[in-house]
């Protein structure tokens, strides 16, 4: 029975999985290891290192009893049965596969920190998503120490959904492990699916081979995208016709072989997965030849670009057509509402596509640092860091970041933007006041009463 499990990687995913899982399961040790010791020391506080509604409740009931965070990877290694790697990997930035495959350079140095570290034998579970035939890669490694300590290597991808993590966590529609077929495959297999049915049905907990795990992962992915660049792009053809989306999106959603979920229109996708996991598959299929496959899934990735671009375009245009020296308000920067991840967060591709043509971008977010914003507008390296702070402003508040705008657009779907007061919002505004509702979240007939002149996604208007 697994006594002590060490998480590498404390991160969006690493974080709360491990927090959820110390919490269900008091009689395990969770020790959660990172090399960034600024983020350990946040996990130590109430000011925890990311916004997800729900952790810091079941952080504090754990932390201190069987959840702790360091920074000493290396004793966290030798203490564990279990060891999860859930280290970031990123796109690749250079090299081979530039653009398209994933960085694998953390998982490697993971694998080898284990290797170095342990001195008796471990299960090591693939948190990260990764490529196909990563388990391959870590096995290579892992296998080859000499040091006799055996590595059994599952895969256990993680589904949940930031901003509903915890909930995610808690009511798993499934998890999924992924092991050797062998008797040791199978025991590691059963060891971690004892883990999880502290608190799931055992039903839910589906065991595979490696390779079908690492796959479903990306597949699943590559399908929610799918589903939103699919009604993206009838989104346009409803702005150009009298249909409006969120009457189809109903319609089609209301068929229950297609399912009312992930049909909501969108000024496009964001997030660290999407994106990710479909150029990974691309990348896979195009080295094994199969450039139709590669072809058809990337087409997900440019109608979310297209969308992005259009509504960065909508803007300009409606502004008779120059937006050089005008104020543009964004509320909103986090790549969907109840996080503070900012990763291919659309805002900040919309503000950059603006800003080119010499916007003033000032973002309300309720939850994003001002540092983060610039990081993200100069991680694009579209103009000078000095360019980029003259046209964008981080504002504290909503009110200041609207006064003397010529234009709004919602690029997050907070709940507490519906509840602003709109007509003093418009009357602190330039007229004509234009409202781009980029998530199709306010109540467009109040607003237009008001004044204002709104332009939503898939809607003529
Ligand atoms: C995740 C997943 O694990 C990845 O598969 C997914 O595709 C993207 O999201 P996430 O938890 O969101 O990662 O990433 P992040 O919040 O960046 O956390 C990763 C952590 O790993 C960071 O805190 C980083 O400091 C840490 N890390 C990275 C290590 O501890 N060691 C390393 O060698 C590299
Ligand atoms: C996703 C997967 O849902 C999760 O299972 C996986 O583990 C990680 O990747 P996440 O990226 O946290 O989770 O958020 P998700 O809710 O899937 O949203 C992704 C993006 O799609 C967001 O930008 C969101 O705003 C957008 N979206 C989602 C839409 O535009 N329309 C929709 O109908 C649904």
């Amino acid at each position: 029975m697994i006594k002590n499990i060490c998480c590498i990687g404390a991160g969006y995913v690493g974080g709360p999985t491990m927090s959820v899982i110390a919490q269900k399961c008091p009689h395990i040790t969770v020790n959660v290891v990172d090399i960034n010791p600024k983020k350990i020391a946040a996990w130590k506080t109430n000011e925890l290192p990311i916004y997800e509604p729900g952790l810091l409740e079941v952080v504090s009931e754990a932390r201190g009893r069987n959840l702790f965070f360091s920074t000493d990877i290396e004793k966290g290694i030798k203490e564990a049965d279990m060891i999860f790697i859930s280290v970031n990997t990123p796109t690749k930035t250079y090299g081979k596969g530039k653009g398209m495959a994933a960085d694998l350079k953390y998982i490697e140095l993971c694998a080898r920190q284990i290797a170095q570290a342990a001195e008796s034998d471990k299960i090591v579970v693939e948190k990260s998503t990764l490529p196909v035939r990563t388990a391959e890669t870590l096995r290579a490694i892992l296998d080859n120490t000499g040091s006799g300590v055996k590595f059994q290597i599952l895969s256990n991808p993680e589904f949940l959904s930031e901003g509903s993590a915890i909930n995610d966590l808690h009511n798993a529609d499934r998890v999924l492990i992924g092991g050797d077929q062998t008797p040791e495959g199978q025991a590691a297999m059963d060891a971690l699916t004892e883990v999880y049915a502290n608190w799931l049905p055992r039903e839910r907990i589906l065991q595979t081979n490696v390779w079908s795990s690492e796959l479903s992962k990306l597949t699943a992915n590559a399908f929610l995208a799918q589903r939103v660049s699919s009604i993206n792009s009838l989104s346009a053809l409803c702005e150009s016709t009298e249909a409006d989306i969120e009457e189809v999106s109903r319609a089609i959603g209301a068929d229950s072989r297609i399912g009312s979920r992930f049909l909501k229109a969108s000024v496009g996708f964001g997030g660290s997965c999407f994106q990710k996991d479909i150029l990974n598959l691309v990348y896979i299929c195009r080295t094994l030849g199969l450039q139709e496959v590669a072809d058809y899934w990337e087409q997900v990735i440019i109608m979310n670009d297209y969308q992005k671009k259009r509504f960065a375009d909508n803007i300009l245009t409606t502004l008779f057509n120059t937006v050089s020296g005008k104020k543009i308000a964004f509320l909103g920067w986090a790549f969907k509402k109840d996080t503070n991840d900012t990763r291919e967060a659309p805002a900040k591709y919309v503000a950059n596509h603006l800003m080119n043509d010499l916007a003033i971008i000032s973002v309300f977010d309720p939850k994003v640092k001002h540092e983060q914003m610039y990081a993200d507008i100069d991680s694009l390296d579209s103009r000078s860091e000095k360019k980029n702070r003259e046209l964008l402003t981080p504002a504290d508040d909503p009110y200041k970041a609207c006064k003397d705008a010529h234009a709004i657009a919602i690029l997050t779907e907070w709940d507490e933007f519906k509840k602003y007061d709109w007509q003093n919002i418009y009357d602190n505004m330039m007229k004509p006041a234009f409202i781009f509702d980029g998530r199709n979240l306010l109540d467009h007939k109040l607003l237009k009463e008001i004044g204002f002149k709104v332009k939503a996604i898939g809607k003529a208007n």
